[in-house]
């Protein structure tokens, strides 16, 4: 396709897909100006939204330097997400003390004591590029980096456990009753491959190679391999304390930050990932919570998610992204922002929001 084509094309899907954050802010004239192999990059990272013209985003990362080289692209993307409006300055500060932050859930109605925590940050080491632009080879490569860094985590007492590859030939490789068995406990993650948005983008090439996820001895703290970013690292638990929660993944990730090569940051976003959702932070955190009333049942989302909205936060089904809500009511709700926000406000966000959704509930 030539360029004119492709410029027409995408102002094409902007006007039929308002939401669609690539085609809202594709810029024909910077286009045209780039050079050819500076076009074929930047169609490569718009791809995902260009064959999926219903992405909320469209957009994925191929390198972290591309949110510099192309930022006249991205920038307004990512302002525009994350609500960053173009006169205020991108800065990403970090802050993991939960003293003096509200953390007991259950100070907000003992029913919410064991509710299901987790919270997750996405990460990408600096010496390979993201998914999307991974070879086979340095895929496994890097799966084999990780591996090691985990078998120095599985000596340490606090974390234990093991790694699970699912790596065809593997020496860590699991069958595929072990992988359906995790994934069923939200422990892993799904086949990428079936996810239209990722495939377009490389981020499910190769697939199964590269794989896999390590799990601590007693489950709470897990990290995935070679998913949407090279690591997501994460804290699962069942109780009503969110400050346990955090501390667990803080002192993993502080663990682990040593283990392996440096992490990829950018002076501006923060941490660098795959999909412009996830910078800065880089962190989701959420809680299934059972909402039968405000979700008539399971079977109509749109009041919670309206009333979420309002508070900063986003509902999904509980089977994840793109899923429905459980007949009892039960949805993941998770703070939407993760740029300009520190990771105690995130956690103040989910906070405040479980109790004022819940308070909706109660009244019915
Ligand atoms: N690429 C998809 C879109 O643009 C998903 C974006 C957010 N989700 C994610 N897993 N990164 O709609």
């Amino acid at each position: 396709m030539g360029v004119e084509q492709i410029i027409e094309k995408i102002a094409g899907i902007r006007k039929a897909h308002p939401g669609n954050l690539m085609a809202r802010h594709f810029d024909g004239d910077y286009f045209r100006g780039l050079d050819e192999a500076d076009q074929q990059r930047l169609l490569r990272i718009c791809a995902t939204g260009i064959e999926n013209p219903d992405s909320a985003m469209g957009a994925y990362a191929m390198n972290p330097g591309d949110y510099d080289d192309f930022s006249t692209q991205l920038e307004p993307m990512i302002r525009d997400f994350h609500g960053i409006p173009a006169r205020v300055k991108i800065a990403q500060q970090h802050d993991w003390n939960v003293e003096g932050a509200s953390c007991d859930l259950a100070a907000i109605d003992a029913r919410l004591k064991d509710v299901s925590m987790r919270v997750r940050v996405a990460r990408n080491a600096s010496t390979f590029p993201l998914p999307g632009a991974m070879s086979k080879e340095q895929r496994v490569a890097f799966e084999d980096v990780a591996a090691a860094a985990f078998a120095k985590l599985i000596e340490d007492d606090a974390y234990g456990g093991q790694y699970l590859s699912i790596t065809p030939g593997s020496p860590h490789e699991i069958d595929s009753a072990e992988y359906e068995r995790r994934v069923a406990s939200h422990q892993m993650f799904k086949d990428m491959s079936a996810d239209r948005y990722l495939n377009v983008a490389g981020i499910s090439g190769d697939w199964p190679y590269g794989r896999g996820m390590y799990v601590s001895a007693d489950e709470d703290f897990l990290v995935w391999v070679g998913e949407e970013d090279h690591l997501r690292i994460m804290a699962m638990m069942n109780g009503g304390n969110l400050g346990a929660l955090f501390n667990r993944l803080h002192k993993g990730l502080e663990v682990l930050s040593q283990l392996l090569p440096p992490f990829a940051t950018s002076l501006v976003y923060g941490n660098v990932t795959s999909c412009p959702t996830n910078l800065g932070a880089g962190m989701r955190a959420s809680l299934h919570m059972k909402l039968p009333n405000l979700t008539k049942g399971g079977t109509d989302l749109s009041r919670v998610t309206d009333a979420a909205k309002k508070l900063g936060l986003a509902v999904r089904g509980a089977g994840g992204e793109h899923s429905d809500a459980g007949s009892d009511g039960l949805v993941d709700v998770s703070p939407s922002a993760r740029l300009g926000v520190t990771e105690m406000q995130i956690m103040q966000r989910l906070y405040d929001g479980a109790a004022a959704l819940w308070a909706l509930e109660v009244e019915g």
